[in-house]
């Protein structure tokens, strides 16, 4: 508990420095399969020590890919989850209506109408439970027949996630068959692309299984219109799910109803509690707008897992049968701190972004992708040979260990891409991103 403890209240400030690996934890990251137990205070302590030396999302400086906060509410529900280790493949009463309650939560708090659906261990898996209800409806049997000499196909945008090529290959649809779909200049989907992929498609045969918006794009948080898409998708017959894993949570806010409009529209769709939502991994949600679409896809009947008690059991709507009560640290964070206190923390991220942005803007020696959707803000300093800069910047940067960024590309163009979805995360850390990447950018040959 005092290790937590201790790592909590050192988590509220940034770090001036990411340890190296020391020897002491080299030689205990050797050691071979321990034949007797050790005092359990050493082996604790082990514990922190390696911890400490590992890259820990929650500090608030850790701008990297899409995030988290590690928020404490989910931690102490972790350890009151494991502690009563329920079997959530089947019924488990009162934790079973837990998790209906949390999934209506997050759906509620997003402004989703519908709310059944199951907890995943993230975006890719709820990405790819998705798309087997998907690919059962538009190829009833093909779970049982295989899609062997069906020809059908995805649509996404050039930026969606790779979990959805993935989900692709793991179905047997094939990558081949997912088709990027161009976006405009603010990275979105562009709608008549879309439909007239859908229609060449379909003028040689190819079925749409379905069409993939993407609420908030891992590389630029770009969303894509959604209305728009979902009319493209309606009127080809094809399923339209929203993969919201890392956006979707803004749309709690009224100030963003605009971008996210049209999300009631869809079939199904991601939301990740372990990014936006502030909660440790793994918690991701998948939400249907048809209940029935996920036992279409998983439901089954197996000597060994008898339906007598109830009609269904949870494994019969999701891919795992044992798994860990995600569903807890939601319900426990959303009662403990109240939804109005995650929309606020959203909205200071945004204002992060908004920040970092105009800081950018406004300076002659930097430069910004596009202005902020959501919460990343890809941008590089204005130097010459600037995308070998940039790459050698975001190492250096990691040497450095006081900022935590990646680097990515975009259009074969080299950017440092922060993405602010902590709610550690202060203006202050902001400002600081941009003077320490200016002082080692300025040492990086
Ligand atoms: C838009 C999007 N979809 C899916 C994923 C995959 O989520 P997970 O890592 O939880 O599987 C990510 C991860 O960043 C994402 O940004």
């Amino acid at each position: 508990m005092a290790i937590i403890r201790d790592a909590w209240s050192e988590f509220d400030d940034h770090r001036p420095y990411q340890p190296p690996i020391s020897e002491i934890v080299r030689e205990l990251l050797a050691e071979p399969l321990p034949e007797s137990g050790r005092p359990p205070l050493q082996v604790l302590e082990e514990a922190r020590t390696v911890l400490d030396q590992s890259l820990a999302q929650p500090r608030p400086r850790w701008f990297a890919f899409v995030g988290s906060s590690g928020l404490e509410a989910g931690v102490l529900a972790d350890a009151l989850a494991a502690t009563f280790d329920i079997n959530l493949a089947s019924w488990a009463e009162a934790a079973s209506e837990l998790e209906d309650v949390a999934l209506r939560f997050v759906a509620e708090f997003v402004g989703l109408k519908w709310h059944c659906g199951a907890f995943t261990s993230g975006g890719s898996v709820s990405n790819l439970s998705a798309l087997a209800a998907a690919r059962e409806r538009a190829l009833p049997g093909s779970r049982a027949a295989g899609t062997g000499g069906l020809r059908a196909a995805l649509y996404c945008s050039l930026d969606a996630h790779h979990s959805i090529v993935r989900a692709a290959e793991v179905l047997g649809l094939g990558s081949a068959q997912v088709r990027t779909i161009p976006v405009d200049e603010d990275r979105r989907m562009i709608p008549d692309a879309l439909d007239e992929a859908i229609a060449r498609d379909r003028k040689l045969g190819i079925i749409p299984v379905a069409v993939v918006a993407t609420a908030g794009t891992t590389l630029t948080g770009a969303v894509d219109p959604i209305a728009d898409v979902a009319e493209v998708a309606r009127r080809h017959g094809a399923w339209l799910h929203v993969d919201g894993a890392y956006g979707l949570p803004a749309a709690a806010l009224p100030s963003m109803q605009n971008v996210f409009a049209g999300l009631n529209q869809a079939d199904s769709i991601t939301v990740d509690a372990h990014k936006w939502l502030y909660l440790p991994k793994a918690c991701g949600l998948v939400l249907v707008r048809d209940p029935d679409s996920l036992t279409a896809a998983f439901g089954h009947e197996e000597s060994y897992f008898p339906h007598v008690e109830t009609s269904t059991h949870s494994a019969d709507r999701t891919l795992e049968y044992s798994r860990p009560f995600r569903a807890l640290k939601v319900w426990l964070a959303f009662r403990l701190h109240g939804a109005s206190a995650f929309r606020a923390a959203i909205e200071r991220n945004l204002g992060h972004a908004r920040l970092l942005w105009s800081l950018v803007r406004d300076a002659a020696d930097l430069e910004a992708y596009r202005p902020p959707q959501l919460s990343v803000v890809p941008f590089r300093p204005r130097v010459a040979d600037v995308d070998r800069h940039t790459v050698r910047l975001a190492q250096a940067l990691r040497v450095d260990g006081r900022v935590y960024v990646a680097h990515a590309s975009i259009d074969g163009a080299q950017f440092l891409r922060p993405c602010f979805v902590n709610f550690r995360t202060t203006d202050e850390d902001v400002e600081a991103l941009l003077s320490i990447v200016r002082e080692v950018s300025a040492k990086v040959r």
